[in-house]
């Protein structure tokens, strides 16, 4: 295998740690990209690879992605990620996945951990019973931050689309703007409602058509198939599904003047962010408009901090985003770009 390194993703991570335990048949690396802020907190991933080398890919990038999310966002935390190989049956394991936060223990609160691809809510109780250096796992008390982060996730996203289209349509609320969701899960559903709630045209997309067309049946929505969804004539494209979602293809074809939404890497490759600027399209980059649910677990590992709080930090990320759009402006270079040299900036890696 390549030296961790040597790879380009490699962008001097403070550690790449990798723990094998014969006796679960566990590997897992830990990348620890900056502690520069604060604790490097970061999800763990369980996820079968095609080859080792991609899992150490995934946790370089994710890490590196993970400082910058928390940095914008305005948090005392660093960055970090952990990947845990699942087996070709890409079952979790509680002994491996105990033997996993074993060593997550063992670096001592460099790196804390919290939910994401492949691990339950029950994944995360496992988890929290070998370490103390974990958040987002269940049984948040009432009115604390943590539990779900689909909620606070929505609200930033919504905060974030209402700075957007006061930037690119003049509009002071959503009423009668027509928004195009894509993906009506936890987050996508939430930002639904809230923008129907304030008058807002919906139409909404779902691999699971049934799921868009009952919630649209519910707010006076319209439903169409998942592919019709980045090409709606709308003004606002919302991606809340996957991520890759913003390529060649889809930004030639896109009709709306502003991109705001959830979804993590929204864009496919780095010109695509070129592509948008390109196009006029005002672009809310994903890790600064998506931070809601890092902001509910980071305030919950950090300790003392009630849902009031999270929804104060969230609550900044319009004016996070502003900064990025005025720099872009000024510059006239692509809002991805921006946002990446001041998280840089913000870490001391400028
Ligand atoms: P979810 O799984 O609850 O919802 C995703 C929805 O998208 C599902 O209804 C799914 O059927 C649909 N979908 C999948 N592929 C699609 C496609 N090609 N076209 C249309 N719909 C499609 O997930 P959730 O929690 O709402 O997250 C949405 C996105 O936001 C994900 O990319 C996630 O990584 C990201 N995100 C979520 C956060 C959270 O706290 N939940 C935090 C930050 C980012």
């Amino acid at each position: 295998m390549t030296a961790p390194w040597t790879l380009p993703d490699f962008d001097d991570h403070e550690g790449v740690h990798i723990f094998r335990d014969a006796a679960t048949g566990l590997t897992g690396i830990v990348g620890v990209h900056s502690t520069t802020l604060g604790p490097a907190l970061g999800g763990t991933r369980f996820w079968h690879y095609p080859t080792p080398e991609d899992a150490v890919v995934d946790a370089l990038r994710l890490s590196r992605g993970m400082s910058y999310k928390n940095a914008m966002a305005g948090l005392p935390l660093g960055g970090g990620k952990a990947v845990i190989l699942a087996g070709p049956d890409r079952r979790t394991r509680p002994e491996q996945l105990a033997a996993f936060a074993r060593a997550i223990e063992s670096l001592g609160g460099r790196y804390v951990t919290a939910q994401d691809v492949g691990l339950t809510q029950d994944d995360m109780a496992t988890l929290a019973e070998h370490t103390r250096f974990i958040c987002g796992q269940p049984g948040a008390e009432k009115g604390m931050a943590g539990g779900d982060s689909g909620p606070p996730t929505a609200l930033g996203v919504y905060l974030g689309l209402r700075a957007a289209i006061a930037r690119a349509l003049g509009k002071d609320d959503p009423r009668g703007v027509h928004v195009a969701i894509q993906g009506v899960g936890s987050v996508g559903g939430n930002l639904a409602r809230r923008l129907a709630a304030d008058g807002a045209r919906l139409t909404l997309a779902d691999v699971y058509p049934d799921r868009a067309q009952s919630l649209a049946a519910e707010l006076g929505a319209e439903a169409v198939p998942a592919e019709a969804i980045l090409a709606v004539d709308a003004d606002v494209v919302s991606p809340c599904a996957l991520g890759a979602v913003l390529n060649e293809g889809s930004i030639a074809a896109m009709k709306a003047r502003v991109v705001a939404g959830a979804a993590n890497n929204q864009l496919a490759t780095a010109e695509d962010a070129a592509r948008l600027h390109a196009r006029g399209i005002l672009y809310a980059p994903d890790y600064v408009i998506n931070a809601g649910g890092v902001i509910n677990v980071g305030l919950q590992y950090l300790g003392g901090n009630t849902m009031a709080d999270v929804e104060a930090r969230i609550a900044q990320i319009p004016a996070r985003l502003e900064q990025v759009w005025a720099e872009s402006a000024v510059e006239d270079r692509p809002a991805a770009e921006v946002a990446d040299d001041i998280a840089r900036r913000l870490i001391g890696r400028a």
